[in-house]
């Protein structure tokens, strides 16, 4: 078990020292990368910067702060951060008076901070994501020193609890249930980044969502690498969502799963509880056997595909989705073929599709790779246009029924046009008024785009 660590219990002496620092900056801006983790990572340092006295700015290029929360987990994610930094350069010309930040996993891999810093002399601080609650006190330091601050821990200290938060949504949430990963799938960064697995106790963790509920909380996302080892393993995270789903929050979903722990006691939850959403991700990777041997993955088809059965049967409605990875070494053309033959056999809801990169470290960027990467773009394309037209097919066959939709806020087409998820986490967009937003509505689904519904609003909230 790993400490918890209060950061109410922290010295305020830190947080009063930065907010009087003469040369503190008055706004800041965090620019996001990866996945939900870092989402909500980002919520956790904005709070942070507030407490400070900073406070937001939404527009990145006005901000006296930017800070840069990284991804690592293929190599155009860091390619994008590197993209994005250099382009800070021109900016610090302009501005010299700003100050910028990383952080991320991208931090996290060894020597990389001090890389970057090396190449890149406007950076004026980096830090990792074991150490990202120490943001004030480094960014104290940075300011009082005058010099580059560099600390990245190589492990976390413990689980930290009560930290100030600025959440991105009034009414839709994230909630970490556990931190890192023990499974080292054998292409994967994660478990060096992100360090080995640990649970934050069910107290703390429905404390929070009953208070994200009393202040109108409509949907919340459990969130962890690997939920499916909250605690351990075992039945632990049935329990725990058995418990959730008592609260009576209206729409609870979770993510990421691992196949391989995914217990007849869970599944059997999507069956029984009132407030799980009918929808899972459940990243199967590769569909045949020998290659998910070689990824470390500890299934094969065939039980992944008993998966999917059961949880059919218990929840005939379930929208699975799930992530694939293409052209993994040595991977041959035909093993490939069975990944869409899954992809037909499963009808997914979405894919999130991959092309194989090489994570240095890990054990798959030591293996032959012969395939040319022109040869597994070919590839990725075949799969996207079958996964293409499977979800056409499921978005259509949508069409006339009536759902609930949870509107999120006015979608990509702008002003007029509301957009929101169905339990089942299919897209809607449809014509609607601002005040609409945050509210569960019952909406008619009368066409579908590509990969969305378009709806009409049915009158008065349900
Ligand atoms: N190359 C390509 N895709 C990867 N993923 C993880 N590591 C790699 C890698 N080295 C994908 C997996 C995972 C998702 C978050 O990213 O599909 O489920
Ligand atoms: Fe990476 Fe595998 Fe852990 Fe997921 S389960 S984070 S793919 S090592």
């Amino acid at each position: 078990m790993m400490d918890r660590i209060s950061h109410r219990a922290l010295d305020d002496a830190v947080y009063e020292a930065l907010k009087n620092e003469p040369s503190r900056p008055g706004t800041y801006h965090i620019v996001t990368m990866g996945c939900q983790m870092n989402v909500r990572d980002s919520e956790i340092m904005a709070g942070a910067l507030e407490r400070a006295g900073l406070t937001y700015e939404s527009e990145r290029n006005k901000a006296d702060l930017i800070l840069y929360n990284t991804c690592a987990v293929r190599e155009n994610a860091e390619n994008k951060a590197l993209g994005n930094v250099i382009w800070l350069k021109e900016l610090k010309a302009q501005r010299p008076e700003i100050l910028i930040a990383v952080t991320g996993c991208m931090m996290q891999e060894p020597g990389m901070a001090e890389r970057v810093l090396r190449q890149y002399p406007f950076i004026d601080l980096a830090f990792g994501t074991h150490n990202e609650q120490e943001l004030p006190a480094l960014l104290l330091k940075k300011l009082q020193s005058r010099r580059r601050v560099v600390e990245v821990w190589d492990a976390p200290d413990g689980i930290h609890e009560d930290m100030p938060e600025r959440r991105n949504s009034p009414f839709q949430h994230f909630v970490t249930v556990m931190y890192g990963c023990n499974n080292f799938c054998s292409y994967c960064i994660v478990p060096y980044v992100r360090g080995r697995e640990r649970s934050r106790s069910p107290e703390d963790i429905l404390d929070e969502m009953k208070r994200l509920q009393d202040r109108g909380a409509k949907e919340i996302t459990l969130l962890g690498q690997n939920v499916n080892s909250y605690g351990g393993g075992g039945d632990q995270f049935a329990r725990l969502l058995r418990r959730a789903d008592e609260l009576g929050v209206e729409r609870i979903r979770f993510m990421t799963s691992h196949p391989k722990d995914m217990s007849d006691e869970l599944i059997s939850c999507f069956g029984e509880l009132k407030h799980l959403c009918p929808q899972l991700h459940l990243p199967v990777q590769a569909g045949n056997d020998r290659v998910l041997k070689e990824m470390n993955r500890r299934y094969t088809r065939e039980k992944y595909m008993g998966l999917v059965e059961k949880l059919r049967k218990v929840c005939p409605d379930i929208g699975l989705t799930t992530d694939i990875i293409v052209g993994f070494p040595t991977e041959t053309y035909g093993e490939f073929r069975e990944t869409v033959d899954l992809m037909e056999t499963v009808r997914y809801d979405a894919a999130f599709t991959f092309v194989y990169s090489p994570r240095p470290g890990t054990k798959a960027a030591a293996m032959p790779d012969p395939v040319s990467a022109a040869e597994k773009s070919r590839w990725i394309q075949e799969l996207i246009a079958v996964q293409q037209r499977i979800t056409g097919e499921i978005c259509a066959a949508r069409v006339g029924e009536i759902v609930d939709v949870l509107v999120e806020g006015e979608s990509a087409r702008g002003s007029g046009s509301l957009g929101g998820k169905t339990p089942r986490g299919h897209m809607v967009n449809f014509p609607g008024s601002g005040e609409l937003i945050g509210k569960i509505i019952p909406v008619r689904i009368v066409d579908t785009g590509k990969n969305t519904l378009r709806g009409e609003y049915m009158g008065p909230e349900a």
